[in-house]
C-alpha cells in the first residue's frame, strides 16, 4: 500500500511539472509523436463534445457511454439486477462496462479509491472506460483507433470481458467493443498464398464459445478451443495461445490457426497468414492478449466431429492430511491418461463456501472413447482414492458428441478473482511427487482457495515443437497448467486487497515456481498474476525480444499498452504514462 501510494504521489507530481516542461514536450511531440501521457479527462488534449460527436456521427451513433457493470444494473428501470443475472457471463457479457472478474473495474490505488460495488452507496468510475465504439463493422473499429491515436487516447479493446488479468478494461479509455462482431464462415478448402489449407472455420471477435462449437456441429466439425460459454476465441483467449481439454489430441488453439484479419495502430486492416504479414502473425499466436491491435476475425483449423466422454467425479475431506494423500494418489496416476490423449480438469477448493471439507473435483475428457474406455482408465485412481480417508460424493458419465459434451449454456462468474500460475513440466509429476504434495502442503496451509491443476499438455501439444509460434515454448514439455485462485468479498478492505495481492505474487506463485525446478519457469500469460515481476521471461520466454521488434514495428507508438504485456515495461503500471 504506501508502495502504491508512493508512486501515485510520484505520478501526480510528474503531471504538475508538466507545464513547466511544456515547450520541450511540445517539440517532442512535433518532431517524433512522442508523448509523456495519454490523454485523460480533464486535460487540455483531452477530446471535446463536438469532437466526440463526431466520432459518433462517424461510427453511425455507435459511440455509447459505459459505466461499472453495479452502476449500470442501479440504472436499469427496475433499480437493480438479479441476483442470477449479476453472476451470469452471458448476461455480463452484454454490459460493455462489464468484467467477468469485476474487481478489475476497480482503481484500488487512486486517492480516494475509485470503486463501484453491487451494494454500494457510492460509485466511482474506476478503470472503467468513459467511451466504447459499439461496433459493428470494421470501419467502427477503424475510425476508433484513428480517433484514439490522433487524440493521445488510452485505448482498451474488449471482446467478452472474461480477462484475469483486467486486459480489457483502462481508466479514462477509449473502449473498442467486438460483442456484435458474429460473422462465422466454413471453407473446405481454404487458400493461404498459393497453398490449400483444408478445412476451416473463420469466426469474428464476438462470438462466443458456445456458439462457435454448435455453429461446427452443425457442419459435422469441430474446433480445438476452451471450456466456457462467453469466452471469445478470437480475442484474447487465441493470442495467449489458447488450451482445450482436446488439446493433448489436438494442440494448443494457436497450433491450429491459419489467418487472422487484425486492424493495427496505424488503422489499417491486415491479413496476417504465413504468406502475409507473417511477423505478425507469429506474434498474433501466443505473444499476448490486447497487445497487437484490434482482431476482426481468426481461421481456424476444423476437425471432423467426434465423439467424447467426460468422466466427472467428486470427493470430500475433512483433513489436510487426507486431501494431500489424494494428491499424492493423483500425482502417482498422472500419467494414466496419457495414451487415451485425454485431457483433465483436476480442482482442489481447501474451503467451499457451504460446504463441510475440501472439494476435489476432478473432470477428465477423453476423446473418442466409449465410456466403458474411460471408466477402465479411471479404475485404478478411483480404486486408490477410494481406500482414502475421503467420500466420494459424484461420480458421473457422459458420452457425447465432443462439441455438445464442451458447449456450457451459461458460467457462473461475476466476482473478485485473482490468479497465479506455472507450467509444470512433465519430469516433475514422474520424478518428485513429494515436491507436488509439498507445493499442495504450503498453499493450503497459507489459506489459497483454489488450486487448479488443468492436465492439458503433453501428447499433440509436445509433439508440435517444432511449430513456429510465438506461444512460451514452456508448454511444450509441461504437463500441466498450474493455478493458484483466490476470490475476495465485497466488503474486503483496500489495503486487504492489497495484502491478498502481495501473497499472491510473493508466496503463491512462487511456491509454483520452485516446484517447476526451473530458474526461468514459464506461465500461460492468460490465466496468471497481472503483477508478475520478470513477465517477459515468465509468459513469453526465449521470444520475449523478437515480439517486441514486432510490436515495435506494427505498435510503434504503444496504442495498444496492457497489463505485463509485450512492451508494456515502457509504460507506467496503468498504461498510460511513458515510465521514462
Ligand atoms: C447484494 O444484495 C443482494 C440482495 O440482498 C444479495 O443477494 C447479494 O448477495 C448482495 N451482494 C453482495 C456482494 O453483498
Ligand atoms: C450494441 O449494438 C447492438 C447492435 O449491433 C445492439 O443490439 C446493442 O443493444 C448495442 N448495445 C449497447 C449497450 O448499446
Ligand atoms: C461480416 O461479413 C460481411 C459479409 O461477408 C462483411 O461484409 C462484413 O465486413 C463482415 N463483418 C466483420 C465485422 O467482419
Ligand atoms: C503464387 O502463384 C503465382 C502464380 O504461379 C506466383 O506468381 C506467386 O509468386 C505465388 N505466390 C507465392 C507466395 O508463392
Ligand atoms: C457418436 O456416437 C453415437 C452413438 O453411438 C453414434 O451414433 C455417432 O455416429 C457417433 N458420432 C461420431 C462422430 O462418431
Ligand atoms: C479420517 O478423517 C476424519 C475426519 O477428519 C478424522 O477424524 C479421522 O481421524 C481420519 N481417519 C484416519 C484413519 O485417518
Ligand atoms: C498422512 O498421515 C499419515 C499418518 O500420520 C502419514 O503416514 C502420511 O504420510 C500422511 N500423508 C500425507 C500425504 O501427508
Ligand atoms: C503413491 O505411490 C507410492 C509408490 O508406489 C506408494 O508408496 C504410495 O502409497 C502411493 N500413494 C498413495 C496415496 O496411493
Ligand atoms: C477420432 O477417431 C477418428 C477415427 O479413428 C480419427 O480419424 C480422429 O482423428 C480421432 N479424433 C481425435 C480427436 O482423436
Ligand atoms: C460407464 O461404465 C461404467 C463401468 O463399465 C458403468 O458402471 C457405468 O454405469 C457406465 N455409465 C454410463 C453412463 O453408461
Ligand atoms: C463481509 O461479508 C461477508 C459475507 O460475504 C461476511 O461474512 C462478513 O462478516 C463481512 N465482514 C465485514 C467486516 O463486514
Amino acid at each position: 500500500m504506501i508502495l502504491v501510494a508512493y508512486l501515485e504521489v510520484f505520478i501526480m507530481s510528474t503531471r504538475s511539472l508538466f507545464p513547466l516542461f511544456g515547450i520541450i514536450s511540445t517539440c517532442l511531440e512535433l518532431t517524433s509523436g512522442w508523448r509523456q501521457c495519454r490523454n485523460q479527462p480533464g486535460d487540455p488534449g483531452f477530446p471535446t463534445q463536438e469532437q466526440w460527436d463526431q466520432l459518433n456521427s462517424q461510427v453511425g451513433g455507435r459511440l455509447i457511454s459505459v459505466v461499472p457493470s453495479a452502476k449500470f444494473c442501479h440504472d436499469l428501470p427496475s433499480g437493480s439486477c438479479t441476483e442470477a443475472e449479476w453472476i451470469s457471463t452471458t448476461f455480463r457479457s452484454t454490459i460493455p462496462g462489464a468484467m467477468d472478474n469485476y474487481n478489475w473495474e476497480q482503481d484500488y490505488s487512486s486517492n480516494p479509491p475509485s470503486i463501484c460495488l453491487q451494494n454500494g452507496t457510492t460509485c466511482g468510475q474506476g478503470n472503467v472506460p468513459i467511451f466504447a465504439v459499439n461496433a459493428s463493422s470494421i470501419s467502427d473499429i477503424q475510425a476508433g483507433v484513428n480517433f484514439a491515436r490522433t487524440h493521445n487516447l488510452k485505448l482498451s479493446v474488449k471482446a467478452s470481458g472474461h480477462d484475469f488479468l483486467g486486459r480489457s478494461t483502462a481508466k479514462g479509455s477509449l473502449m473498442l467493443w467486438t460483442h456484435y462482431f458474429r460473422n462465422i464462415t466454413f471453407d473446405d478448402d481454404f487458400v493461404v498464398g498459393n497453398n490449400s489449407v483444408g478445412n476451416t472455420m473463420t469466426v469474428g471477435s464476438g462470438v462466443p464459445l458456445n456458439m462457435m462449437y454448435q455453429s461446427a456441429k452443425a457442419q459435422g466439425k469441430m474446433v480445438c478451443a476452451g471450456f466456457a460459454s462467453t469466452v471469445v476465441a478470437s480475442g484474447g483467449y487465441i493470442q495467449g495461445g489458447g488450451h482445450s481439454a482436446f488439446s493433448p489430441a489436438l494442440g494448443l488453439a494457436v497450433d491450429n490457426v491459419v489467418q487472422f484479419e487484425i486492424v493495427t495502430a496505424d488503422g489499417k486492416l491486415l491479413t496476417a497468414n504465413e504468406d502475409e504479414h507473417s511477423d505478425l502473425f507469429w506474434a498474433l499466436r501466443g505473444g499476448g492478449a490486447g497487445s497487437w491491435g484490434v482482431i476482426i476475425s481468426t481461421t481456424f483449423k476444423t476437425f471432423p466431429a467426434f465423439n467424447a466422454t467426460a468422466l466427472t467425479t467428486i470427493y470430500l475431506s475433512t483433513s489436510l492430511n487426507s486431501t494431500l494423500s489424494v494428491v499424492e494418489a493423483h500425482t502417482n496416476h498422472s500419467s494414466d491418461w496419457d495414451a487415451l490423449r485425454a485431457g483433465q480438469y483436476f480442482y482442489i477448493y481447501p474451503t467451499y463456501p457451504g460446504v463441510p471439507g475440501t472439494v476435489i473435483s476432478i473432470s477428465t475428457l477423453f476423446p473418442n472413447a466409449t465410456n466403458e474406455t474411460a471408466s477402465a482408465a479411471m479404475a485404478p485412481l478411483l480404486t486408490d482414492l477410494n481406500a482414502l480417508n475421503v467420500t466420494q460424493v459424484y461420480l458421473n458419465s457422459e458420452t457425447a458428441l465432443a462439441s455438445d459434451i464442451v458447449t456450457t449454456a451459461d458460467d457462473q462468474l461475476g466476482a473478485n478473482n485473482l490468479l497465479g500460475s506455472r507450467l509444470i513440466p512433465t519430469s516433475v509429476y514422474e520424478n518428485n511427487v513429494q515436491g507436488v504434495v509439498d507445493t499442495y502442503k504450503a498453499l493450503i496451509e497459507s489459506g489459497v482457495q483454489g488450486i487448479l491443476s488443468h492436465f492439458v499438455a503433453g501428447g499433440k501439444v509436445a509433439e508440435n515443437k517444432d511449430l513456429d509460434v510465438s506461444v512460451n515454448s514452456k508448454w511444450r514439455n509441461a504437463k500441466s497448467h498450474l493455478i493458484a485462485a483466490t476470490t475476495y468479498p465485497d466488503n474486503t478492505t483496500v489495503s486487504e486487497v492489497e495484502d491478498i495481492k502481495d501473497t499472491m505474487t510473493n508466496k503463491w506463485v512462487p511456491l509454483l515456481a520452485k516446484l517447476t525446478g526451473e530458474s526461468d519457469s514459464g506461465a500461460y500469460s492468460n490465466e496468471a498474476d497481472a503483477r508478475e515481476p520478470n513477465f517477459q521471461v515468465t509468459f513469453f520466454g526465449d521470444n520475449y525480444k523478437k515480439l517486441l521488434a514486432t510490436k515495435n514495428k506494427y505498435d510503434p507508438n504503444g496504442l495498444f499498452i496492457v497489463t505485463a504485456g509485450v512492451g508494456s515495461e515502457g509504460w507506467n503500471a496503468e498504461g498510460l504514462c511513458r515510465a521514462n
